[in-house]
């Protein structure tokens, strides 16, 4: 048999178990899939096609040392529940919301842990909304339990609404003060988020220049992040203006996040704060190590697109096609579209859409 004739059959192979439990019609699923696929115009001899099973070390997170560590490791326990691919460099974990949580919470507690028997202090990026609540609970236990502790441990949070008094239960500060900072008793000189209330221009440029020499001081090691519906990451709204460079500012809300966020304001999106202040792309992509957590099927599109799409400034977490070291913590009905809805997420499955994908040429190749 011919090496090409060999992979057609190889292929063929990958094909059936998606046939068998594809929900749609299979011919029509694949063809979706494919249309998908034509639809991202950057498509990538990057993919890698590797088992999820490989033994190999996934990615490995820099730190501060030189030795590079792999640390996307999923314990045996967990093993079962979570499928991992490799999509553009970017490593995706298929899982259910609360062994999401536990995982990553194992992934921030693992690095400190490292970092401290090196004497080294860890600093981590924290996101606020419902997609970090998991983690923050598990973190939580893990302090309880003795496994985790705030000695040396700095914390700098994305952002913060810029017109909200300060004390409002909805300000990221009170945010994080409910759901980590109070449970853990993390000192408030440790934890950094940006003031909710300026009252001057000169008020608001100090407070990114703080934020700034803050982020200086204490380099994130893991940022954490959630995902807006229309792709945003931390405030940085979609829009022309913005590049890989940008940097921290205030930022006017899209309606999309307005209307997202009302749901913490009584449904009430005049409620909501206009603007907030941020961190930039830049910023984020600063960290050391990325993870980004979705939940439910709002968040597909937006994934679909900043996974396999073009980076592109309509599309903000597209930027994350810059770093290194991403890892997607995702559900089923957030990967619905970058997988297929109604598919079942099996490794057999991810083999196809990889292959597939590798059929297309890219761009300017
Ligand atoms: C919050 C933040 C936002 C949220 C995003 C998703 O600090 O930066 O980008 O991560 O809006 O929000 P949830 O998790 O509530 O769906």
């Amino acid at each position: 048999m011919s090496l090409a004739s060999l992979r057609l059959f190889t292929a063929f192979l990958s094909l059936l178990p998606t046939l068998v439990f594809a929900s749609k019609e299979p011919t029509q699923a694949i063809g979706v899939q494919m249309e998908r696929i034509q639809e991202s115009e950057k498509f990538s001899t990057r993919m890698e096609l590797r088992s999820y099973n490989s033994t190999q070390p996934v990615a490995s997170m820099p730190t501060t040392s030189k030795k590079r560590r792999s640390n996307w490791r999923i314990p045996p326990k967990l093993n079962a529940k979570v499928s991992r691919h490799t999509i553009n460099e970017q490593k995706v974990f298929i899982t259910d919301k609360e062994t999401g949580g536990e995982l990553v919470s194992r992934w921030m507690v693992n690095l400190q842990k490292r970092r401290t028997t090196t004497g080294e202090g860890t600093t981590f990026g924290l996101a606020t909304g419902s997609s970090p609540v998991l983690v923050y609970e598990n973190l939580v236990k893990a302090y309880n339990n003795g496994d985790f502790t705030t000695e040396n441990l700095n914390t700098i949070n994305l952002d913060e609404y810029a017109n909200l008094e300060a004390g409002h239960k909805e300000t990221y500060k009170q945010f994080m003060k409910k759901n980590l900072f109070d449970d853990i008793k993390l000192p408030e000189s440790q934890f950094h988020i940006f003031g909710s209330n300026p009252h001057s221009n000169d008020e608001e440029d100090e407070e990114i220049q703080r934020i700034n020499e803050l982020l200086k001081t204490y380099p994130r090691h893991l940022q954490l992040l959630g995902i807006g519906p229309n792709g945003h990451i931390g405030f940085n709204e979609p829009g022309k203006t913005l590049t890989v460079d940008t940097g921290a500012r205030v930022v006017k809300l899209a309606i999309a996040t307005c209307e997202a966020n009302s749901r913490f304001f009584d449904n009430d999106i005049n409620a909501v704060p206009t603007h907030a202040r941020t961190l930039g792309i830049a910023d984020i992509l600063a960290a050391d190590s990325i993870v980004i957590l979705a939940w439910g099927e709002a968040k597909a599109r937006a994934i679909q697109k900043a996974i396999t799409g073009p980076v592109d400034s309509l599309l903000p977490a597209s930027f994350l096609q810059r770093h290194k070291n991403v890892a997607w913590v995702i559900d089923k009905e957030a990967a619905s579209i970058l997988f297929g809805k109604g598919m079942r997420i099996t490794r057999s499955m991810a083999r196809m859409n990889l292959y597939l994908q590798k059929q297309i040429p890219q761009a300017n190749q």
